[in-house]
């Protein structure tokens, strides 16, 4: 089969198309057909490996996995001798994050408990855009921020690939929802759902008047401090991105029960749930740019830039 593969960490050019071995999977695994597949920030931090020190689980000198891509969604093309829930022929969507990534290429082996059948009512590219990002927003609303109906929440990165199903799953489960995003994406975020937005290039929204009960701040770019000043008492921030390992690390130091960095965990229950929400018509992935297979690393390079407005992926087969 095709896929992109790298041997040494670098930029996207490094990413080069050759032919590998079609993976067989093992008794708890299905093999899928690629027909689209996402690309999200795992993606270049783990072309790059970046930050260093996550090169102690990727490969020390040289990465592990050689085939990036942790978001499919295709059609399953065989199933391991222990899978009963799914057949050849059936439409799927999975997360590869925690599982030694793969989704670059035309076949992927993905076990069974991160993968679900795709939503009908969405085209396989609009399906590949979910996983990663949708679950990351789900549980970092519901799990770390313990969500509920008519809570104030601020959505900090809005208009981003985690931020634009953010906003959505917030109105979902009947919040009030303010989008924090650059001038030029605030429609956007109307668009999405937000009940109020806030420019940052113009108003700081932890130096204003709003307390929030929960923020989800998807860029990391705030002090442990600024979040706090604008919690409500009570009040939860969950953090899923992060500017810089200094950031990363007050998190981790400075934070507490109410401000909490996000490790989401992709599971198929996850995605059954978001399955529900997309056909209950609630939740909508927001696709920004579709590349084909062959420009994967421009996609990435894209995407490294930080301006996504929604979804960045690509079509496969
Ligand atoms: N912890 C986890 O399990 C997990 C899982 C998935 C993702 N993540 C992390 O979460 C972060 C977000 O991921 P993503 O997929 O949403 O990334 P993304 O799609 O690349 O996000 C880009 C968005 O960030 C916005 N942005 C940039 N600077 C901003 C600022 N100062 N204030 C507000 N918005 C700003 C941009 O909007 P403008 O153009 O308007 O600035 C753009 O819409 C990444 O750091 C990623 O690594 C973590």
């Amino acid at each position: 089969m095709r896929a992109f593969i790298y041997r040494r960490y670098g930029p996207p050019q490094r990413l080069r198309m050759a032919e590998v071995d079609t993976p067989s999977p093992n008794a708890e695994e299905v093999l899928v057909k690629v027909l689209a597949a996402a690309v999200n920030a795992a993606d270049w931090h783990m072309l790059r490996g970046k930050p260093l020190f996550s090169r102690a689980t990727l490969g020390l000198l040289r990465p592990k996995h050689q085939i990036l891509g942790v978001d499919v969604a295709g059609r399953v093309e065989a199933v391991g001798s222990g899978v009963s829930r799914f057949q050849p022929g059936d439409e799927v969507y999975a997360n590869l994050l925690d599982h030694g990534s793969g989704g670059f290429a035309e076949y992927v082996a993905v076990p069974v408990g991160v993968l679900s059948s795709k939503p009908a009512s969405l085209s396989f590219e609009e399906a590949a855009a979910v996983p990663m990002a949708a679950v990351t927003a789900l549980q970092g609303l519901r799990r770390h921020g313990e969500l509920q109906p008519a809570q104030r929440v601020l959505i900090n990165g809005a208009s981003g690939g985690v931020g634009s199903f953010a906003v959505q799953l917030a109105k979902a489960y009947g919040t009030e929802v303010t989008a924090v995003t650059s001038t030029g994406n605030l429609e956007l975020a109307r668009s999405l759902g937000a009940d109020q937005v806030v420019d940052y290039t113009t108003t700081d929204f932890a130096r204003g008047r709003g307390r929030y009960d929960l923020i989800l701040d998807t860029v990391g770019n705030r002090s442990v401090p600024d979040l706090r000043r604008a919690l409500a008492e009570g009040g939860k921030a969950a953090v899923t991105g992060f500017t810089s390992v200094a950031r990363l690390l007050a998190v981790s130091l400075r934070g507490g029960k109410d401000v909490v960095q996000v490790q989401a965990r992709v599971t198929s229950e996850d995605l059954e749930l978001l399955t529900e929400l997309i056909e209950a018509g609630k939740v909508r992935p927001r696709i920004d740019r579709r590349y084909r297979f062959t420009e994967i690393p421009a996609a990435i390079a894209y995407l490294e830039q930080g301006r996504a407005r929604g979804k960045v992926v690509a079509r496969v087969a």
